[in-house]
């Protein structure tokens, strides 16, 4: 007798060998980039107790109201977690850690289950990997997270990506963005969709990230979180976007970014790809800073932040053809003693974490370009005996075939910023 045949679950998908060598490749390069950051792995449960994510992420949230799996087993509810940062929150309450080490980096990675709509680079069981930083109240740390995952994109050659960034504030300015956003809406609630009709008793900041067409119009006039932030949390944001400019990391700042989950506060983000075969689920990454939820979930307050990545969709949007070889900076030297300062710069941009060759076998400013872009090079320094006597190099850009000159000071500086540029274009 032969039976129906059974597919998976809806939205969840096998992953197949050919496909399972691309996820590897992929994931040793995240934990690489996590690992030179600090961040050491933790472990949790893909079942939660369901008050935690209700608690964690929020009522009136899509998540806790339309997609969790939950279930109850021997009388207690439980849920299959629907992200990470809740499970490693409850963790980090549960052992002490607070009472252990000032600051803690974990990271995470695996499953995560939300009932949503099935399509391209949006599943039910999708797969994340995830950072958190307990103990430190920024604007630096944010600064470099989002730093870090830039030049982790360039990195897997994940081109076209648009860093978003924007502030919620902390409970005061929520509070005063909160009344501001139903005085917007409440005249006009009869043309709103019903969720956001309901959201604006509810959840009103939650009505900003509604897909409905319906409420677009209003969306658009929106009063921004910006006119009512209070001095602190200007300062903070101030100071995160100071570290980014430093760090010459490109990024828009977006006042209708509010992210879909309620443990927010201050600094929010998200990164949007649109290249390789990546649709309309063009986030990439999505985080920010949840000061209060430590304390939510009856821990001692503790500032916080982190960002979680969907693998899938960073398999859509890398253009690599090799995964994930990352091609290094050229340093082409003219002369013998530009050969030695070439040998230092290598070796300061190395200790940024930036793939660097010098060209030992020196020959014509020709012929050793020809090797750079062999090796898919995307940036060229070159130096000679006049570079040095002026104290500069000449920084070659070789998909746009423009170069100037950089002060030799300046020049890891300048290096980082137009790899970050490379990735934002
Ligand atoms: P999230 O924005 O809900 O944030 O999810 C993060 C990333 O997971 C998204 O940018 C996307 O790449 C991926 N993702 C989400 N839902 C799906 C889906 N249905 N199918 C495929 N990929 C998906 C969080 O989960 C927060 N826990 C991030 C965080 C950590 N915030 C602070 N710490």
């Amino acid at each position: 007798m032969s039976g129906r045949a059974i597919n998976a679950v809806k939205g969840m998908n096998d992953i197949l060998p050919g496909d399972v060598e691309r996820w590897r490749a992929l994931e040793a390069t995240l934990r690489d980039v996590w690992r030179a950051h600090g961040y050491r792995e933790v472990r949790t449960p893909i079942v939660e107790p369901t008050p935690l994510f209700v608690r964690g992420i929020g009522e009136g949230t899509d998540i806790v109201d339309k997609e969790m799996y939950s279930f109850v087993f021997h009388d207690e509810p439980m849920t299959l977690r629907p992200e990470g940062t809740a499970g490693a929150a409850r963790a980090y309450i549960e052992h002490g850690i607070h009472a252990k080490e000032p600051v803690t980096r974990w990271c995470y990675e695996g499953p995560m289950f939300r009932g949503e709509r099935p399509a391209r680079g949006r599943y039910r069981q999708f797969h994340q990997h995830g950072c958190e930083v307990f103990g430190d109240a920024g604007p630096l740390v944010d600064a470099e997270m989002i730093d870090m995952l830039v030049g982790m994109l360039r990195r897997l050659h994940v081109d076209d990506v648009q860093v978003l960034v924007n502030t919620l504030g902390g409970p005061g300015t929520r509070d005063r963005y909160r009344q501001r956003l139903v005085a917007h809406f409440e005249p006009n609630k009869d043309r709103l969709s019903d969720d956001s009709k309901r959201r604006l008793t509810t959840n009103p900041l939650r009505i900003l990230d509604s897909k409905h067409d319906r409420d677009q119009e209003a969306i658009a006039s929106a009063p921004s979180v910006l006119d009512v932030i209070d001095d602190d949390d200007r300062k903070h944001f101030d100071g995160l976007r100071a570290h980014l400019d430093r760090l010459g990391v490109p990024y828009k700042v977006d006042p209708r970014l509010v992210r879909g989950l309620d443990y927010y506060t201050r600094t929010v983000f998200e990164l949007r790809g649109s290249g390789g075969e990546l649709g309309a689920q063009n986030a990439l990454f999505g985080g920010g800073r949840y000061d209060g939820l430590i304390e939510e979930l009856g821990g001692p307050p503790t500032p916080a932040i982190g960002f979680a990545l969907g693998v899938e969709r960073i398999l859509l949007a890398t253009t690599a053809e090799k995964p994930f070889v990352e091609p290094p900076v050229f340093v082409a030297p003219i002369g013998e003693r530009a050969a030695g300062e070439a040998l230092v710069i290598a070796r300061e941009l190395r200790g940024l974490g930036i793939v660097t060759v010098v060209e030992g076998r020196g020959g014509s400013l020709k012929s050793m370009l020809r090797r750079a872009n062999a090796l898919e090079s995307k940036i060229a320094i070159v130096l000679g005996d006049a570079e040095l006597d002026r104290g500069a190099v000449q920084l070659k850009d070789l998909a746009a075939h423009q170069q100037r000159d950089v002060p030799r000071t300046d020049l890891s500086r300048e290096i980082a910023a137009a790899l970050a540029s490379k990735v934002n274009a």
